[in-house]
């Protein structure tokens, strides 16, 4: 293989992997290949450009870490997120929707029973959350585990924030499980819009692009139950700025809902708040899990 050329080459990358045993992979790749190509026809890059992102590629890689994802946030505000969310889980109109993932969710958050506060010290306005989780029969789903996760009031999630002893502390998260009814219950606060980490490369070129790092208020949610398709979401705060601008494109009408504000007084715990607060219930329908199988 010599003499490679501008009209050659795509094809002699493709004829390279001619013995890639894993099917799936040969698939992407080729694609990929095509797809990278013909880009850097279209546009006729350049060599000063092609350094340019390598440099913000290898920006991206350096900014991550356990803590700090660059690449999702990448993914996130190219659309790729979104895109390959929508594309793996189609659902029957009843279902909760998905949305993105994000780069905040930690394994292992405390498992906390119901109506307890996932706050942990997390600074905002009190909020009280309530509903039911079902499955497309209207059936309850009894003992459903719902990892919920959440930004403080200043916009930052606890991974985000250095903690004294050097540990990373869980606030304003946790792992519940519903009830026989299929329900659940906690306190938590008050979910806020917040940018992105844009400190980094991503943010960059965001500005770069005229655009900018905000996401509309949410919770996140995720809920995994047997015989039923694992749920990554979010709940949107009607009436907040950024619905239709997301940094990363994951609003769905059908997530976003009322928080209602109440002034200081009896709180859904029983007990008296001293300072206004806010309740949110919102119920999440689960697909059945035969259909994920169906799609694998
Ligand atoms: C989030 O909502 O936590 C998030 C999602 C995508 C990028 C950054 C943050
Ligand atoms: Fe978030």
């Amino acid at each position: 293989m010599r003499n490679i050329n501008e009209d050659t080459i795509t094809q002699a990358v493709i004829a390279a992997m001619v013995d890639c045993n894993n099917p799936r992979l040969l698939t992407i790749m080729t694609s990929l290949v095509q797809h990278l190509h013909s880009f850097a026809r279209e546009v006729a890059l350049t060599e000063a450009e092609w350094e340019q992102a390598i440099g913000f590629l290898t920006a991206v890689g350096h900014i991550t870490d356990d803590k700090r994802q660059e690449f999702i946030l990448l993914s996130d505000t190219l659309g790729l997120s979104t895109l390959v969310t929508a594309q793996n889980n189609a659902k029957p109109p009843a279902c909760t929707e998905s949305t993105v993932f994000g780069p905040f969710f930690v394994e292992g958050a405390p498992e906390l029973s119901l109506g307890a506060d996932i706050a942990n010290g997390a600074c905002g306005e009190p909020c009280y959350v309530s509903g039911q989780v079902r499955g497309l029969d209207g059936q309850p789903v009894a003992g459903a585990l719902i990892d919920v996760w959440q930004s403080d009031e200043d916009g930052h999630y606890d991974v985000q924030l250095p903690t004294a002893c050097g540990e990373h502390e869980h606030r304003a998260r946790a792992r519940l499980c519903t009830d026989g009814e299929g329900r659940f219950h906690f306190r938590s606060i008050l979910a806020v819009p917040y940018p992105i980490p844009h400190d980094g490369p991503v943010g960059r070129m965001l500005e770069a692009l005229g655009r900018h790092p905000w996401r509309p208020a949410h919770l996140h949610f995720m809920i995994v139950a047997p015989g039923y398709e694992r749920l990554i979401t979010h709940v949107f705060r009607d009436g907040c700025t950024y619905l239709d601008s997301d940094a990363v494109f994951g609003v769905r009408s059908t997530l976003v809902a009322d928080w209602v504000r109440h002034e200081a007084g009896p709180a859904p715990d029983g007990k008296r708040s001293p300072v206004p607060f806010y309740t949110l219930q919102y119920d999440f329908v689960l697909n059945t899990a035969a259909a994920q199988e169906d799609r694998a």
